[in-house]
């Protein structure tokens, strides 16, 4: 087994960092809206004994971020935290013994101010702070991309056929030549087998059977007959090595985020996110898993549920593991098989709570992250059913989509709860409707 990479996620710190600070200040709202309402007595309370909980588990959470870092300011900070968690223990005392509700309001705006002046002190410690992880997370990323390098180095990365090449070549003339297309698969008997029997499989949802080349074209269009010449060439390139029953569900992950993330793109359609990309994105986004378990013998046992890879923590345990994951594995085949730059951007992070900030400013990778991240959270929270295949999904993440989604990434992409609702509902009448799966 090779060495364990970087053991902590720099954006996982960030991420409690901001939330801390958000939750310190969020309290103090709290508590001068108790100071306004008429309700002082009953509602002060609580709000103390919250604020006092969330100070200790600041400290904690900091104190451990620090020491990794090993941070110069260390002991500053942890000071000032303690200070601020006596202020509060003993106003809380202070206000138990308030005698009427003056004296009580008092002891909260002392403590308010406490929080405020502590906020205001500390915030350039905190961007500094902010600042120093970001650079420590460049330098896991560099890691992390050198490690990927050495694993495919040494699997060798599945390449594109040339007739991909050719046929995209063709499918970017003003008039693309249906004739030479259909003759360029038909060259290849193994090829043009693969794509009847894709074009004929439960994936595609045709009530006709389909038995030649040229009657797939005229059956599915252009653009629907690149795409099964594509998914019928990625299927053959990723194939080799790996157990079959798990790559077929793995081959139906990828099958239906694809399809799913093409048809969320059209319906957000305010978001402006193209179709096309997104559609490239999902057939994509786990295309190193089967090489990774050709490689690995024991890769396969990170996926309780075939070679579906749903949740944060897969990564990070892959890099215990392994020293690499399949995020990062899979931009650089994706990259090799000439896919469009924003594509591999989304596939590295797609397990990721949040972008790089780089990758926050770049608008078209922004959306499709977003895009793709509501698509795995949507569809694995379906059972689907394709090809006569039931995949049973995480638990978690089909009780409750919206919590797993975040509120965040509504925001972002601009739908509420219930226009959220409406989305799943779309997505699960389409599967139902064989259309998608
Ligand atoms: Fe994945
Ligand atoms: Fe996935």
């Amino acid at each position: 087994m090779e060495q364990a990479s970087p053991p902590w996620d720099p954006q996982q710190v960030l991420k409690a960092l901001a939330a801390s600070r958000q939750d310190l200040l969020k309290l103090a709202d709290s508590l001068m809206a108790a100071l306004e309402s008429e309700k002082v007595h009953t509602s002060l309370a609580p709000i103390f004994a919250r604020l006092y909980r969330r100070i200790v588990t600041i400290i904690e959470e900091e104190r451990e971020f620090l020491e990794k870092m090993n941070h110069p300011e260390k002991g500053v900070r942890e000071g000032g935290y303690k200070g601020l968690t006596r202020q509060v223990a003993e106003q809380y005392q202070a206000f138990k013994k308030a005698e009427n509700a003056d004296e009580q309001r008092k002891v909260a705006v002392a403590v308010m101010e406490a929080i405020n002046g502590f906020v205001v002190k500390n915030s350039l410690l905190w961007d500094q702070l902010t600042r120093d992880a970001k650079g420590s997370q460049v330098d896991a990323e560099a890691v992390e991309m050198e490690q990927a390098e050495g694993v495919l180095a040494r699997i060798g990365i599945p390449s594109p056929p040339r007739i991909l090449m050719e046929i995209s070549k063709e499918m970017k003339r003003d008039q693309p030549d249906i004739g030479k297309l259909s003759g360029l698969v038909k060259e290849d008997p193994g090829l043009s087998a693969k794509v009847i029997q894709v074009v004929n499989s439960p994936l595609y949802g045709l009530r006709v059977q389909v038995s030649s080349i040229n009657h797939a074209v005229s059956l599915l269009g252009l653009k629907l007959f690149q795409r099964a010449v594509l998914a019928s060439t990625l299927r053959n390139a990723l194939n080799a090595g790996m157990d079959n029953r798990k790559f077929e569900t793995f081959w139906q992950h990828s099958v239906i985020v694809a399809r799913a993330a093409e048809f969320i793109a059209v319906w957000l359609k305010d978001y402006e996110v193209s179709a096309d990309l997104a559609y490239m994105a999902g057939l994509f986004h786990d295309c190193a898993i089967p090489p990774l378990m050709a490689k690995f013998p024991n890769y396969g046992d990170l996926f309780t549920d075939g070679a579906v890879s749903v949740g944060q923590n897969i990564r990070e345990m892959e890099n215990n593991g392994f020293n690499t994951n399949h995020c990062v594995v899979g931009s650089l085949i994706s990259k090799s098989w000439g896919l469009d730059p924003v594509i591999l951007d989304v596939i590295r992070y797609h397990h990721h709570d949040l972008l790089p900030d780089a990758l926050t400013q770049n608008e078209m990778v922004r959306k499709l992250w977003h895009v793709l991240k509501i698509t795995e959270i949507i569809t694995s929270h379906l059972v689907w059913k394709a090809g006569g295949r039931v995949i049973e999904l995480p638990r978690a993440v089909a009780e409750n989509p919206v919590d797993h989604v975040g509120e965040r990434v509504l925001r972002e992409v601009g739908l509420n709860r219930s226009e959220f609702s409406y989305l799943i509902e779309d997505v699960e009448e389409l599967a139902s409707l064989g259309d998608i799966a």
